[in-house]
């Protein structure tokens, strides 16, 4: 269990600002607006610091933070980046992508899990680069939710999980890209996809001149989020996938209601829901990036309304651009999955 502490929310002006790097450096824990989801910071070589967010999330040792920095020119000063990672950090730095690199010996073990390698991102969030520099440490920083919930894309859905269990939420409004960061392993020759996000893997393939292969099965338990449940609200979730999903939805939510169940649902903009569903409605199908920006405060908000089930369908073609984020997080949140 946490200690209990006093959470403040503070607003993202100078004094906000300078409050924040202020707790940071006494060894506090402060979450923060980046431009995919809100992180909670700590101190990163400081390995009392970052054992405070494992407590205050309920996170298990064994799932490593990744490193935040003000700027690539950084990098080094916490990694041995190779010529790839070099060229990636150039082109997609500050953004929403997360290198994965051999890491030097002075990032305490409890930041990197005891792996060999650490996880690294440039922030591209005003706020985030405004409290790196005024903070001048690298940040260790998972997304700001309790172990397992969804990531918080708003400083309330942050208090929601973490109030009393923090030094202070940073609050910087609704994030922009609303699913995490792109993770790309390239600590060894050939660079894996340990988990889709914000940016497109088809933009790093090109960038880079080479196919991304997908994650090893041995490195599942060690990577993002990888574990099955994960993003996961309370209320169970069903996920309708293939080419009838449309109407199944229909069909399965009526049913529910026929059994006298309180039905959410979480559609697409032209679907149309059962009356007396409660509903939340993302994009357009051709619009990943839409519903990305709406998707979590939309399964926390279905989430805070005491229902018995919700149900959803694949929201986006799942194989490019946002859209493999969207379906990778949707399995994962996900008690049950029927596919058409
Ligand atoms: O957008 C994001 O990436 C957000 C914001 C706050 O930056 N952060 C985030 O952190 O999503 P988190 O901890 O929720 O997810 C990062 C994942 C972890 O689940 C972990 O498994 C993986 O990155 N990771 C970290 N270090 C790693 C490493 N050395 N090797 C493989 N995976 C690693
Ligand atoms: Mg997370």
């Amino acid at each position: 269990m946490a200690a209990a502490r006093t959470t403040r929310t503070l607003h993202f002006d100078s004094a906000g600002i300078s409050e924040a790097a202020a707790i940071l450096k006494a060894g506090g824990l402060v979450a923060f607006p980046t431009e995919t989801v809100y992180g909670l910071g700590a101190n990163a070589l400081d390995a009392t610091a970052a054992r405070g967010i494992f407590i205050a999330k309920g996170r298990p040792a064994d799932d490593p933070l990744i490193v935040h920095l003000l700027a690539a020119a950084q990098l080094r000063s916490v990694a041995r980046p190779s010529d790839n990672a070099l060229a990636l950090a150039e082109r997609f730095w500050p953004g929403p992508l997360t290198l994965v690199l051999p890491k030097l010996s002075h990032v305490p073990d409890v930041v990197t899990a005891g792996l060999s390698t650490v996880a690294v991102r440039v922030p591209a969030h005003p706020v985030a680069q405004e409290l790196l520099g005024a903070c001048e440490l690298p940040l260790a920083a998972p997304s700001a939710n309790l172990f397992g919930r969804p990531s918080p894309t708003r400083a309330a859905h942050v208090l929601e999980d973490l109030d009393g269990r923090i030094d202070a939420v940073l609050d910087g409004g609704p994030t922009d890209i609303g699913v995490e960061s792109t993770i790309v392993d390239l600590s060894t020759a050939e660079p894996r996809l340990l988990r889709a996000g914000g940016l497109p893997a088809e933009d790093i393939e090109a960038a880079l001149g080479l196919p991304l292969l997908a994650a090893l099965a041995s490195e599942r338990p060690l990577a993002p989020g990888m574990l099955p449940s994960h993003y996961a609200p309370h209320t169970p979730l069903v996920l309708i996938t293939g080419p009838a999903a449309r109407d199944r939805l229909h069909a399965e939510a009526s049913s529910a209601l026929q059994q006298g169940q309180r039905v959410g649902m979480l559609l697409l903009l032209d679907d149309d829901a059962p009356a007396q569903t409660t509903v939340q409605a993302l994009g357009a199908y051709a619009d990943p990036r839409a519903s990305a920006t709406r998707l979590f405060d939309a399964l926390r908000s279905l989430d805070r309304q005491r229902l018995d089930i919700l149900f959803t369908r694949e929201l986006a073609d799942p194989t490019t651009d946002l859209g493999r984020a969207l379906a990778d997080r949707l399995r994962r949140a996900a008690t049950r999955v029927i596919e058409t």
